[in-house]
């Protein structure tokens, strides 16, 4: 915008007669706007261009360009296209008057002037100009504040789902981390099979808090070293069901819950708790499957050392057809033997 607090508005007139010129140019000034007179559709071109006016009146007779083809050229420059244009003629057939809204104009005086429609017109396309130019910076404005709330709640959203996920590691200290990792291990398999960016991000939430479910057990169970009783073992077992009611109410725009609850199945139905097979489990339940268990075995237990990533692969080359979907196990393998992927270091390591 070009008008300064002294003046209504800056206008750029452009009429081939210098009388008419004249007689518009002290209208205009007299009532307070800054005048820039254009005898001809190229001289207002470049005028226009060295210092885009708030508004543009226009003559529609004039030779070498005339009115519609100067209006025409603002309104394809990206610069200019936005200033209103209010047409001048001495006709006033309709045809005139539709050749010039449909070259942009946004409104039409005719000769000779009355001197108070003619302000009235200007006054009107300027504050309608002021107005959209107005909302157009409030908006975007708005668009700047809701993104940036939108971020705002999305890394509260992480945050929150990682100090859910620490509430059962600092009961299971041999455990600390495991989930995370397990969440970027799960994300890279995910990502090498070409999983969208958006379901990768509700798969590294579920991972994050797989286990969520184990802060319903003892933690003398989760402590213990050596093996676990069958008691025992069935209350460990009962860990997805309970993860999927702690998360069940939360409206989470992925499958949490059934992440939560379908990653010790087995794609032949040897898993728990339900014995799901096959594509009855959800695609990020079986990658949570894969990266749960290399990870698991690659690290430290209360019940026996690391057995190292070796041993891991070993389970998942085994496994893969029949308890882990062949896919997903070749992704897994690849990345710890072709593409160089490592576990991030465990910290009880
Ligand atoms: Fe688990």
């Amino acid at each position: 915008m070009n008008s300064t607090e002294q003046t209504a508005g800056s206008i750029v007139i452009v009429d081939d007669n210098p009388t008419n010129l004249r007689v518009l140019s002290a209208m205009l000034e007299q009532a307070g706007y800054k005048v820039r007179p254009a005898l001809s559709g190229e001289l207002a071109l470049r005028s226009v261009a060295a210092s885009p006016p708030d508004l543009i009146l226009l003559d529609i007779r004039m030779p070498v360009m005339d009115g519609y083809e100067t209006c025409r050229r603002l309104k394809a420059d990206e610069a200019t296209r936005a200033i209103p244009v209010i047409f001048i003629s001495a006709l006033s057939e309709i045809e005139d008057k539709l050749t010039a809204f449909q070259a942009g104009g946004i409104d039409y005086v005719t000769k000779p002037f009355q001197t108070e429609e003619v302000l009235a017109r200007v006054r009107t396309h300027l504050q309608l100009h002021h107005m959209q130019l107005h909302l157009e910076t409030l908006v975007d404005e708005r668009t700047r504040e809701l993104s940036q709330s939108e971020q705002r709640y999305h890394r509260m959203l992480e945050q929150t789902i990682q100090a859910i996920a620490m509430t059962v590691e600092k009961r299971d200290p041999y455990t600390a981390g495991h989930q995370l990792r397990v969440s970027q291990l799960a994300d890279a398999i995910a990502e090498k099979l070409g999983m969208d960016k958006y379901a990768r991000e509700g798969l590294r939430l579920g991972a994050t808090i797989h286990d969520i479910g184990k802060i319903y057990l003892p933690a003398e169970i989760l402590n213990r070293p050596g093996r676990l009783g069958d008691i025992e073992m069935a209350l460990v077992r009962t860990h997805p069901e309970v993860g999927r009611e702690i998360i069940a109410k939360v409206d989470f725009p992925w499958p949490v819950a059934e992440m939560i609850h379908q990653h010790h199945e087995r794609l032949d139905g040897s898993g728990y708790p339900l014995g799901l097979q096959g594509e009855a489990i959800i695609p990020e339940a079986r990658i949570l499957a894969v990266a749960d268990v290399v990870e698991a075995m690659a690290s430290h237990r209360p019940y026996r050392p690391a057995l190292g990533i070796e041993k891991a692969l070993e389970e998942i080359r085994r496994g893969a057809g029949s308890v882990y979907q062949p896919e997903i196990a070749a992704a897994c393998l690849a990345l710890f033997e072709q593409d160089g992927y490592q576990l991030p270091a465990a910290p009880t390591d």
